[in-house]
């Protein structure tokens, strides 16, 4: 399985550090942000990574994580997103590197504590369909946010006024190779950007959809309060693991 990590977009809710530099450049406590997300694919045992980037930091990418080989990878492939299209455009960028393979899609802002080896290797056994991660949390109406009825997803509503569960999506997406025609199909949202919900609806009104639910520390970090709690969390493991 190849992995796909998306750190593109305008990274406008952390202005005005985003102005001089990507968001995912941006230290979480002692890393930049970007490390996190790559050692996550990396501790799962994904061996070839595209990164997605984009707007005027992107040639740092480069300077920051050279060939990979600090990580443990043979080499990283880089490309670029023009403009900020949103997430599923961003993806849709990787269709030649994914190359009919099944992909795990990481967004470049997101901290997760949990191991999700033995997810890549369930997934390599399910036949067709995508694997979706949920986080329970309390505010749940700034993200995507999953209706669960009988132990599966029924649907999921992109930052809603009133959210059906307190069960988030994660930034953390299983796809098969269905999703590049897929992305080809879909129409911008009210925000003018091409949502990853809208892929995962796809899968769910496929019926071809599982999920898991993160058991671990989770949070993005592109926003300040969200970025801070991110940097706190990593300071406590740093302490507990020295
Ligand atoms: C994006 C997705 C959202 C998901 C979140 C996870 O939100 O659109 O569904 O819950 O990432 O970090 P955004 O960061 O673009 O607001």
């Amino acid at each position: 399985m190849k992995g796909i990590i998306l750190a593109g977009g305008k990274g406008t809710r952390l202005s005005p550090c985003t102005r001089i530099t990507n968001k995912h450049l941006l230290p979480v406590y002692n890393k930049p942000m970007i490390y996190y997300p790559l050692e996550t694919l990396v501790s799962a045992g994904i061996e070839e990574i595209l990164l997605v980037t984009g707007g005027n930091s992107a040639g740092d990418f480069l300077k920051l994580l050279r060939n990979g080989k600090e990580f443990g990878l043979k080499e990283i492939h880089y490309t670029y997103q023009e403009g900020a299209g949103g997430i599923a455009e961003a993806l849709g960028l990787a269709e030649d590197f994914a190359d009919e393979e099944k992909i795990v899609v990481i967004l470049g802002d997101n901290i997760i504590e949990d191991n999700i080896e033995k997810y890549v290797e369930d997934f390599k056994k399910q036949e067709k369909g995508a694997k979706i991660f949920l986080k329970e949390i309390p505010d749940p109406e700034r993200f995507g946010v999953a209706e669960i009825k009988d132990g599966k997803i029924i649907g999921i509503e992109e930052k809603p006024k009133h959210p059906k569960s307190n069960f988030i999506t994660a930034g953390l997406y299983m796809y098969d190779n269905q999703v590049f025609d897929m992305i080809k199909k879909l129409e911008p949202s009210e925000r003018g950007e091409l949502e990853i919900t809208d892929v995962n609806n796809f899968y769910i009104n496929q019926d071809t959809a599982t999920y898991e639910i993160l058991k671990g520390f989770w949070s993005d970090a592109g926003k300040f309060e969200s970025l801070f709690k991110a940097s706190e969390f990593i300071k406590k493991r740093n302490k507990e693991t020295l």
